[in-house]
């Protein structure tokens, strides 16, 4: 009888588990183009992923979130989809697909896709479509048109900028232009047309069925939008507050009637499909409403990203965030570094806010002979801190491909070997986002080494080898083994999704306490200062007797 209960209490405990599991789960980010390439024609794929489950598994993350892997003629490295529901031949088959997934679960990792609901590529089947069709057709409605300005409508409907610089309107033959807030490659769709809404919610199903565990959502906060007859200016709209739900393009109150309509989706499976959003808005409360367990249930918070390595800065964004997610009965969620954004180990050794915005060229100041000159090694130590701190935290955890080997940014690539539209579109002025996406080194030599065969898609430096995979593998000090290991031990602190603060001796230092018992203690100064009590169970440097260096962070056991 004993045994009856207990086999239902621990069925239930997982069936909770089931259906809770990303509250606090790691997520690792894979950049599917540049981890690992199976096939040695230089870009990474499905099979590589596969290959590297082994690598994943060891490392202890919960699951992995997959950035685009659909057919793309890669103008925005992916995020231009060509058909949604299938996957791109250059880096798979919808059977590779498969595998993966079965590989995953096999390890008991769960999969995030991303999904790209704001625009397609221009290559997608309905924007052809659109394009032969003509104006006012069913097609068209699909996307944005509008007729242009001057006489002969020759002009843009408005000087509106793309999100990576340039115009956001583009001309057709026919003389109308579209929109797309991203590169011309990229129209936006038109989300008051319901074939919009249906088709999304097909690729949902399309992809649940195929056992995804989750999405993330790309620009969650721009697919709703209401143009007026006469468009504002790029001023105006720059100057329209996007804190009321009113602002023409940016989140929009309806647009959560998608989410609404998603969620019911996403709750068909057993266990519910998670969804994580990544909307850009202007308050923790704008944000709350994306992460609404109605909606998709998650959104990025992106304020550790943003900050610098600051003790102040990092208890007031704590604070606030789990607050937040208390409220929106959501979990929070932490990040440093992905695909879009200079590595934290780069941005953590330039002097504060250079290297940190992602759209302000000008504050993208890198190594490679420019100034602010790059300090390696501050930059590598306050990123061991700054994730060791993270992972202690309650909420979930997006890790990027690489951060666990505390890769730097590449900063030296040559022109010509760019493919980030951002860097064209922004001549001079934005290196773009190619420095974060170069294919991972797995061993310390060989042609890529060790990504593929071939040579890699982006150039890699010759300091890669010595970051490799290979190379720290073995080195009990290494951020690889620092990461690893704070993997094994998260399990046991995400329990309640709480922390207490504990009042610290100095004011550089942040000091809180899990419901474990655990401590996690960070200086974020650059004097020693007294190591609190207790067991040692992680550090992200070497300690130096009973005192903890600056920037450096422990996890102790009372
Ligand atoms: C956000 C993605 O993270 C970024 O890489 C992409 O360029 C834009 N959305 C447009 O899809």
């Amino acid at each position: 009888m004993t045994t009856v209960i207990d086999s239902k209490a621990a069925d239930h405990a997982d069936q909770a588990n089931e259906c809770t599991w990303w509250r606090q789960a790691t997520v690792y980010q894979i950049y599917p183009r540049s981890f690992a390439d199976a096939n040695g024609d230089g870009i990474g794929d499905l099979v590589g992923i596969t290959s590297r489950v082994p690598y994943l598994a060891k490392l202890g993350v919960n699951a992995v979130w997959l950035s685009p892997f659909y057919p793309s003629a890669l103008a925005d490295g992916g995020y231009d989809v060509d058909d949604y529901r299938n996957v791109d031949p250059k880096i798979g088959t919808l059977d590779d697909f498969d595998e993966m997934v079965s590989a995953l679960h096999a390890a008991n990792i769960k999969l995030i896709v991303d999904i790209v609901p704001n625009h397609s590529s221009d290559r997608h089947e309905w924007f052809q479509q659109a394009l032969a069709a003509g104006r006012g057709s069913a097609e068209r409605d699909r996307y944005i048109f509008r007729e242009g300005l001057g006489e002969n409508g020759e002009l843009p409907p408005s000087d509106w900028v793309s999100m990576f610089g340039g115009p956001a309107w583009t001309r057709v033959d026919d003389g109308q232009w579209y929109l797309h807030l991203f590169a011309s490659e990229q129209p936006d769709f038109n989300w008051k047309n319901r074939d919009v809404h249906e088709d999304f919610l097909t690729t949902l199903r399309f992809w649940s069925d195929r056992g995804v565990d989750g999405f993330r959502v790309d620009v969650a906060h721009g697919c709703a939008k209401e143009l007026p007859e006469v468009l504002p200016t790029q001023a105006e709209l720059d100057a329209t507050p996007t804190t009321d739900g009113q602002h023409p393009i940016w989140d929009r109150n309806e647009v959560h009637d998608i989410y609404t309509e998603w969620r019911e989706v996403l709750n068909e499976y057993d266990p519910p499909r998670i969804a994580v959003a990544e909307a850009w808005v202007a308050s923790a409360e704008r944000r709350a409403r994306y992460a609404s367990p109605t909606e998709l249930g998650q959104a990025f918070n992106f304020d550790l990203l943003e900050a610098d390595f600051d003790a102040g800065s990092f208890l007031e964004i704590v604070s606030t965030n789990l607050a937040e997610a208390k409220t929106a009965g959501s979990s929070t969620t932490w990040v440093f570094s992905n695909h879009d954004v200079v590595r934290h180990a780069t941005r953590y050794g330039l002097p504060p806010r250079h290297g940190r915005d992602v759209k302000q060229g000008t504050e993208w100041l890198l190594s490679g002979g420019t100034t602010p000159e790059l300090d390696v090694t501050t930059g590598l130590r306050r990123a061991r801190a700054a994730s060791l701190f993270m992972l202690g935290l309650p909420g979930s955890a997006y890790l990027y491909q690489g951060e666990e080997l505390g890769l730097g940014e590449v900063a030296d690539i040559p022109a010509e070997e760019h493919q980030d539209p951002a860097f064209f579109r922004n001549p001079g002025v934005d290196p773009g986002r190619d420095g974060c996406r170069v294919p991972l080194p797995w061993t310390r030599e060989g042609v890529s080494f060790g990504f593929g065969s071939g040579e890699a898609h982006l150039p890699q430096p010759a300091w890669f080898g010595s970051v490799s995979v290979e190379a720290e593998e073995g080195d009990p000090a290494s951020t690889l083994n620092l990461y690893r290991r704070a993997l094994e031990l998260r399990d046991d602190l995400q329990t309640a999704e709480e922390l207490e603060w504990v009042e610290a001796d100095a004011p550089d230092v942040l000091h809180f306490r899990r419901p474990n018992g655990w401590e996690v203690v960070t200086n974020f100064g650059t004097e020693p200062v007294a190591l609190p009590a207790g067991t040692v169970l992680v550090s992200s440097g070497p300690l130096a007797g009973d005192t903890l260096p600056g920037e450096t962070t422990v996890w102790l056991k009372a």
